[in-house]
């Protein structure tokens, strides 16, 4: 099989190679998955960095979520067999940018037919972090105000859509007039440009002053920063993400006399550590997608070769939305 390889780390576009290889077999407990499209997501860049919080065994195939079809099932695998369409998270090392690859079938999940692959593919880490930072983290009421930052990328377009899902009202933010109109048409507002606007000041005018109920921030740094001053009185601050490269801090006297939460998300370990629940709010996402609540926002299919200098870009704010790779 064919299958793209990181020798040494660095910036996408410089380190990763097309290779021969041999398929990953599934060991006990895994499934052999061929991969029909896989979500590109900020992580494989940093990944091939080597700036990821775990960093796998040089060489490595990076890529971490898959949509495609069962080709093999491991030693005390049920539940699952060859040819059911499903999405998972890859072996570690053994990523998605691949002919094929392996998963352990406790993060293997069915996929109904009405899900075409580009969908598929787009519905999991991304809309997996949303719902769990929503729903199980910030605890989000219908009735309270959400801010996404970074909206019309991959992580903030599935906020805003899972959002506006529970019910709230959503502001977003993003940079630059084609990714402004990209988050108005998911129906966020207001959507603030910050590259030419404060969205403190937008925030707090539309919102008597008051601040939003809970701020999602997948870019840190002064991101992060200018959210605190926009913070509503028992407001929580979702930590998703630093695409700004620079991890902030939040004072601990300022979190208690406005009366705010700054809540950590690690959607990864939920799969090591309460398994259960990732499976429940992927039912949850499934119904969600098939009753027309949430669209993933898929703006590029790209093929084989095109993969390093898609990398590229995701990690240059040149994408938007989803960008899914089919070898
Ligand atoms: N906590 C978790 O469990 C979890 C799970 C999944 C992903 N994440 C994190 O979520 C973040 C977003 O991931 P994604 O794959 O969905 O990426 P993405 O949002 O599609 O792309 C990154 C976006 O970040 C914004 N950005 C702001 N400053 C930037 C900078 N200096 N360089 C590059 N981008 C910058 C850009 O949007 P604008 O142009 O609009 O500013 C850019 O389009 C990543 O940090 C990722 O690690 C966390």
């Amino acid at each position: 099989m064919r299958a793209w390889k990181v020798d040494e780390l660095g910036e996408p576009a410089a380190v990763l190679h097309e290779a021969d290889a041999a398929a990953p077999e599934p060991g006990p407990g895994d499934v052999g998955i061929d991969v029909a499209a896989a979500g590109l997501n900020f992580p494989d860049v940093l990944m091939c960095r080597g700036e990821y919080q775990v960093r796998p065994e040089l060489p490595f195939t990076p890529g971490s979520e898959v949509a495609g079809t069962i080709s093999a099932v491991g030693d005390g695998v049920e539940g699952f067999r060859i040819g059911d369409r499903v999405l998972a998270i890859p072996q570690f090392g053994h990523g998605s940018f691949a002919d094929r690859t392996v998963a352990s079938a406790a993060t293997t999940y069915p996929i109904p037919d009405e899900l075409d692959w580009a969908a598929a593919a787009s519905m999991h880490i991304t809309y997996q972090t949303g719902h769990l930072a929503l729903h199980h983290r910030a605890r989000l009421r219908p009735d309270e105000t959400l801010l996404v930052h970074a909206g019309a990328g991959g992580v903030g377009s599935a906020a805003i859509q899972l959002g506006l899902a529970a019910g709230a009202r959503v502001f977003a933010t993003a940079g630059g007039p084609e990714k402004v109109e990209i988050c108005r048409k998911l129906g966020a507002d207001p959507v603030i440009d910050y590259r030419s606007e404060d969205f403190v000041e937008v925030v707090k005018a539309a919102t008597d002053g008051r601040g939003v109920d809970v701020v999602y921030d997948p870019v840190g740094g002064d991101t992060f920063d200018r959210s605190r001053k926009c913070i509503a009185w028992e407001g929580r601050i979702l930590v998703i993400g630093f695409t700004s490269g620079r991890i902030p801090d939040a004072p601990a006297s300022h979190v208690l006399i406005k009366n705010y939460a700054v809540v950590g998300v690690h959607w990864g370990m939920y799969n090591l550590l309460d398994p259960e629940r990732v499976r429940r709010t992927h039912d949850e996402l499934v119904r969600l997608a098939l009753a027309g609540k949430i669209a993933p926002l898929v703006s590029e299919e790209i093929r084989g070769a095109e993969l390093p200098d898609a990398l590229d870009r995701l990690a240059s704010r040149r994408t938007w939305g989803k960008v899914v790779w089919r070898p």
